[in-house]
């Protein structure tokens, strides 16, 4: 049979769950959240499944309430570090800021869970959506959309000047000679830009990877851009092939004018997966969340979801439709995502709504046994909708034992999945180049030409 293109899968990881009251199912560990066993475990689990990567978002100073678990949680890189001692092969990937970070400190601890993974380290760079991120950083406002991926684009660059400021093999320690350092391969940064004026050196080699897998979700018109000059992986949220497919060619159709193949970048799109015996126990599951949710609980995710303060109004209230609260400066694209899927489903109340979406968050869904699921996996796959997808399942431990247990094993029977990993980096399991570091080629080009 001839070897079929295999899919990419992440496993984004949102303990207790992703659905909003995943908490209070009878089989969730909600207890275990902040238990380095249990993401063990979960990770392992991942691992046997043979997932390219896990994936922890981030973002803070979400408010919180009384019915909800408010995305309470562990520094997720804090997690990702501690989980490259208990894991060989799977993929660590994790969002860090540009907006409330400064660049040396996102090179060095990404550099760093490059090496401590031995090149296995992904990076999901955000420019924190969540205006109310401000206010624990001490800063009078939260940047505009515009302003925030300005930052983002030098950000980038920046990180990578000094990813690449010591070549990793530059070290060279001779005992004998008493020289520990290839001097000719150590290049200082002097960076002077509009947002950042720094200069000096990563205190590291250059990471295993050449640099960690750059990862964004960015879907405005800025956010697009700054993916396709930089991006290795796009994760994105779309809510049928049609949608799918159109981001996917949007995005590549980019790529050219940065000097990219189509190949140098994976667009691997969300998907929320409820799998059942039958397709009815299926869709059951997936409902019967929904009377988990207390409306307090709901109005709140409703607001931080759309960035609108729903939370003095009734569930049962009408939502209101996209122009409401159209704001030129700031596209709310999620807000938009909602509007569509009102529109297209016919929902009327905020109830309606916050039960439509407190399960995929904007995502793509697929409900059924798992061929039906696998089906549906296959379908945006082999049709330009997606290179691979970013696993959600709505509860932890259950629906991701599921998901190993009974999809995988249907995607490699298929062909369609690893049976076993590739090789043992990140990159290596994605099918991406190892980036050439500018500096070397410089120097060897100088050192094969010292006249020119
Ligand atoms: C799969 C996925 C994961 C995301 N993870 C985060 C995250 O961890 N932190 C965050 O602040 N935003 C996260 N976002 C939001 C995006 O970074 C981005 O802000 C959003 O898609 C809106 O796009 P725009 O920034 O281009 O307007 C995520 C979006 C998606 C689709």
């Amino acid at each position: 049979m001839k070897m079929r293109k295999k899919m990419s899968l992440g496993l984004f990881i949102q303990l207790p769950g992703q659905h909003l009251a995943s908490w209070r199912h009878p089989s969730s560990q909600s207890h275990r959240n902040y238990d380095l066993d249990y993401l063990i475990e979960i990770a392992q689990t991942a691992e046997r499944g043979k997932f390219d990567m896990l994936f922890i978002a981030d973002s803070v100073a979400r408010p919180v309430h009384e019915h909800s678990y408010s995305e309470l949680k562990l520094d997720p890189l804090m997690i990702m570090a501690t989980l490259t001692g208990a894991t060989k092969k799977i993929g660590l990937t994790v969002t860090a800021s540009t907006t409330y970070n400064e660049p040396f400190h996102i090179a060095r601890k990404f550099g760093a869970l490059d090496h401590l993974s031995k090149g296995r380290a992904g990076w999901n760079v955000v420019t924190s959506a969540n205006d109310l991120e401000a206010t624990v950083y001490g800063k009078e406002k939260h940047l505009s959309h515009a302003e925030r991926y300005e930052r983002a684009e030098e950000f980038v660059d920046v990180v990578k000047k000094f990813w690449f400021s010591i070549e990793g093999d530059a070290v060279i320690a001779n005992k004998e000679t008493g020289q520990f350092l290839d001097i000719s391969k150590v290049h200082p940064v002097k960076h002077e830009g509009k947002w950042f004026r720094v200069s000096g050196l990563l205190d590291s080699p250059a990471p295993p990877q050449g640099h960690p897998v750059i990862v964004q979700a960015g879907s405005s018109e800025a956010g697009k851009e700054l993916a396709a000059r930089t991006a290795e992986v796009v994760f994105t949220a779309c809510q049928s092939l049609k949608h799918a497919q159109a981001f996917y060619e949007d995005l590549k159709s980019r790529l050219a004018k940065y000097n990219r193949d189509r190949d140098d970048v994976k667009i691997m799109p969300g998907v929320y997966i409820t799998v059942g015996k039958t397709e009815e126990e299926a869709r059951k599951k997936r409902e019967a969340l929904n009377k988990w949710i207390m409306p307090g609980a709901g109005l709140l995710f409703l607001s931080e979801f759309t960035q609108i303060d729903f939370r003095g109004f009734h569930p049962d209230d009408p939502f209101p439709d996209y122009d409401t609260y159209a704001d030129p400066t700031n596209p709310r694209i999620r807000y938009k995502i909602i509007c569509d899927i009102a529109k297209r489903e016919g929902l009327k109340t905020l109830r309606d709504i916050y039960e439509r979406i407190s399960s995929a968050r904007g995502h793509w869904e697929v409900t059924g046994t798992p061929g039906q699921i696998v089906d549906q996996l296959e379908e945006w796959f082999v049709n330009g909708g997606a290179d691979g997808f970013n696993v959600i399942p709505p509860t932890f431990p259950e629906d991701l034992n599921l998901i190993v247990d009974e999809v995988i094993p249907e995607l490699q029977r298929r062909g369609l999945f690893r049976e076993e990993y590739e090789g043992d980096t990140l990159r290596s399991h994605l099918g991406l180049k190892t980036p050439e570091n500018p500096n070397a080629k410089k120097r060897e080009q100088l050192a094969a030409y010292p006249n020119s």
